[in-house]
Formats: structure tokens, sequence, C-alpha cells
């Protein structure tokens, strides 16, 4: 599938009252808890996007009775902490890198072997980031050349809880070594070097497991005990932040904009993106702030605004690091330069994030330069071009939202991925005026 974004005179802006579909983060987890769990759980707004569903189809493979109801509505038999099964061939879990991580932890405790397998995309990410910290705790998992998927887990180790000092800021290693850390004997420790995203900490004490925390503003210790048995709760799965922040960018950029986003996801690791974009000017007011389930949630209203560039606080990262395809369209549209450090990760997500966007945004005339890091952007006129979103959802969406302040039309190949995380995006964000076709090539 390719988006065709027509740009030039008659620009579009973005106006009405949208609900984005569910947090990403917070629909795996939710299956996987959910199918661990004694009882059942019924899971409501769970984003039912390629990610998700292959983690779904996962535990529904090892024995899992999962429905789906219709309308983001799951509900899950739990089969407790020792009830999956053996599945019959390979887990493949797509383009999710997430549910790789996390499951490989989770799986280092089974009783049965079993391989995980992804996409071209995920095939390259790399894995040794969690194998390493399972190698201590006695798990064994094998990766292919140079710690790439598939990776192969072998049943019946005896885990240990361990402390682990996370060498880079990410939620995926600490929440694998959390789970493996469910199945350990004693206690498991994570401390991060930066904040990242809590949801699994969240969730694990909605489903009644005890977890310790200790907090500083550069990060958190975070430990629990295990063996550990979880018990069935419901969750509401909140609009996924991620996804709003295109529209909020979008909504910043186009004059004439006005926005809203509703039951969005607001969890303090997440907000990163309203911050910036609030540094950069923007334009953002939020509303009904309440707590669904142990989460933060608000609507978001956006209207345009004349952005101005800025050096953007390493510190922030860690808490947008899905949104920065989306924040360097933003910057591309301030005046004057911002400057991104701090960001390295970037360049392991679902495509080299950095690369990828400086050669979308140079193919549309933006000065944009990459650094070992992250990227110095000067913002001006954004053009007319083709550009390669190289297969990852969130550079096709980012450059969809360019077409809202391009002189001619965007071109956007290999789009199909924007199915992982936003099915419908293109159908929404047209009924909000962006003049978008999807077109099978
Ligand atoms: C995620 C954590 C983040 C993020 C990813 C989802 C999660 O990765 O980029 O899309 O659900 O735990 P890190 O592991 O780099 O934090």
């Amino acid at each position: 599938m390719k988006f065709i974004i027509q740009g030039g005179l008659n620009q579009a802006k973005l106006q009405g009252t949208i609900r984005v579909p569910g947090d990403k983060s917070i629909s795996h987890r939710s299956i996987m808890f959910g199918s661990l769990a004694e009882g059942t759980s019924h899971i409501s707004g769970f984003l039912e996007g390629e990610d998700s569903l292959n983690t779904l189809r996962a535990f529904q493979a090892m024995g899992v009775n999962i429905e789906r109801l219709g309308d983001g509505k799951i509900k899950i038999e739990g089969v407790g902490m020792s009830g999956l099964k053996a599945p019959a061939q390979a887990l493949d879990l797509g383009n999710a890198g997430t549910s790789m991580r996390l499951l490989a932890g989770l799986l280092a405790g089974q009783q049965f072997d079993v391989e995980l397998t992804g996409d071209a995309s995920l095939s390259k990410r790399p894995m040794k980031r969690v194998t390493e910290p399972l190698a201590e705790m006695g798990a064994k998992v094998e990766t292919c050349d140079n710690g790439r998927p598939p990776l192969k887990i072998s049943g019946n180790q005896t885990l240990t809880g361990f402390h682990y000092q996370m060498p880079m800021a990410s939620a995926q290693v600490k929440s694998c070594c959390l789970l493996a850390g469910l199945y350990a004997q004693g206690k498991t420790c994570v401390t991060e070097p930066a904040v990242t995203r809590d949801h699994t900490e969240r969730m694990l004490k909605a489903f009644g497991c005890e977890v310790d925390i200790s907090s500083v503003d550069t990060g958190a210790t975070i430990c629990i005990n295990g063996p550990a048995k979880l018990i069935a709760a419901d969750i509401d799965v909140p609009a996924d932040i991620s996804s709003a922040a295109f529209f909020m960018v979008g909504a910043s950029i186009a004059a004439d904009s006005d926005i809203t986003l509703l039951h969005v996801g607001m969890n303090p690791t997440r907000t990163g993106v309203i911050e910036i974009l609030k540094r950069m000017g923007a334009n953002i007011t939020l509303s009904n702030e309440k707590d669904v389930g142990g989460e933060p949630v608000a609507d978001i209203r956006i209207q345009s605004a004349d952005l101005k560039g800025i050096n953007i606080p390493k510190s922030l990262v860690p808490l947008a690091i899905d949104e920065f395809p989306a924040l360097f369209i933003a910057a591309a549209c301030a005046e004057g330069q911002t400057v991104v450090t701090g960001a390295e990760e970037l360049r392991v997500k679902e495509s080299d994030r950095i690369q990828v966007m400086v050669d979308g945004l140079l193919e549309l005339g933006v000065k944009a330069q990459a650094t070992n890091d992250g990227m110095i952007i000067h913002g001006g006129e954004i053009g007319a071009g083709t550009v390669h979103s190289c297969d990852d959802h969130r550079i096709a969406m980012a450059f969809a939202m360019a077409g809202l302040r391009a002189s001619g039309d965007i071109h956007i190949e290999e789009c199909d991925n924007v199915n992982t995380s936003f099915p419908g995006f293109a159908e929404l964000a047209a009924s909000c005026g962006l003049n978008i076709q999807a077109i099978d090539d």
C-alpha cells in the first residue's frame, strides 16, 4: 500500500473530535498478563492492530482461550502461571519487537521449548539486550547471527532472581527481566538509567502482583519476588498517545486546525511528546483528566500554532521515544533549528529512524542532518516528493502529516505496516481533513 497526500495551494487543516486506537504497549501486556492470570479477564479498548494481534495469536497457540468479542473487547480465560502449553510451531510475531522481547522473558521460565520468529524488520533487531540478562538468570536462549532473531528458548531451566543494571533506557528490556522474574526463585530487581515507560509495573499491580519501586529523577529500581502469581483483572486500554502524536503534530502545523483527541493515555512516562511540543510553542490543552485502572487518561485539544525550533533535552528522549518521526516533522515546520541528541535508540527501531527520516526530509527539500545520536533540522518549506517509509509504520504516518504543509503532493511508499499500530489511519485522518489516499500497489 502507498499513501498519496495532496499538498499545494489549498492546504488542508485538521478538525473534529476523534478517538485513536488503543495503546499498543498496554494491549500487548493485557494479553500476556490475562493469559497467565487465574480467572477470566475482560479487556476493552484493545488495539486490533497486527502487532498486538500477533501477541494474541501467540497465546492462543499456547492453549489460551482468548475470544475477540468485537470493537476492541477481548475475553481471556487465564491458565495460571504454569498453564501454557507448547505451541505446535514457532511463534511468528511479525513486526512486533515488544512482543518478542517480553515473550523472551516470559517464556524463559516455561517447561517447554519454543522458537520466536518475526518479519524482515524484526529479524534485524538486536536481541542480545534481552538474552544477556536472561542468561544471568539461568535461562537458555539462543539467537541467530550477531544476536538477531529467531530466538530459540529452552524450557525446564531454573531461573534465579538477580539485580540488573540496565545499560540502556529500554522498557522492553526492563519488562523482559521482570517477566522472567515472575518465574525465578527469589528477588529480581532492575535499575533503569533513565525513566522508561512503566506499564508493566502498573499492570502487574493491577493483576495482584506485589511490585516494589524506588524512584529517583533519573529512573527507578523495580523489584518483584518470584515465583509470583497473577489474579484476573479487567483492563480499559486508553487511546495510544503514540498514535495521537501524529494528530498533535498535524493540527499544530496546519493553519486553522482545531482537533480534540479523546481518552488518550497520559502516563507520565509517555507524555514527553506533549512537553516537547509545548516547548516548541504548541497550543495544547487537557481536559477530562482521570485515572482508569491505574493509568491516567485525558482528552487533548490541539490548535494550530507557530512552532519554533528548540534543543530537546536528553531527559525527555525516552519519554517520547516513539514520537520522534512525528516530532521531526514538527521541527521541519518550526522557525529555526531543532537539535535532538541522546536518541541513538532510534537507530534500532522498526527502521533506523534517524537515517530514514533524514532521507525523507531531504527528499522534500528540508535541511536535515543526521548525527550519531539524533538530528539537526532547520525548519522551512516542505516540498513535494516521494519518500520511503522502509516498512516503518511511524515513518509513514509522520510523512503523511507533512502533507499538511507541503507545496505539492507527497507519495509515501511501503505503508502496509501502518496496520501494526494504527488500523484505519488513512480513513480517520481523511475524516479530519487530511487529503490522503491509500492505494494498493
Ligand atoms: C515499548 C518500549 C519502547 C518503545 C516500543 C514499545 C514497550 O521501547 O519504543 O515501541 O511497550 O515496552 P524501548 O524498549 O526502547 O523502551
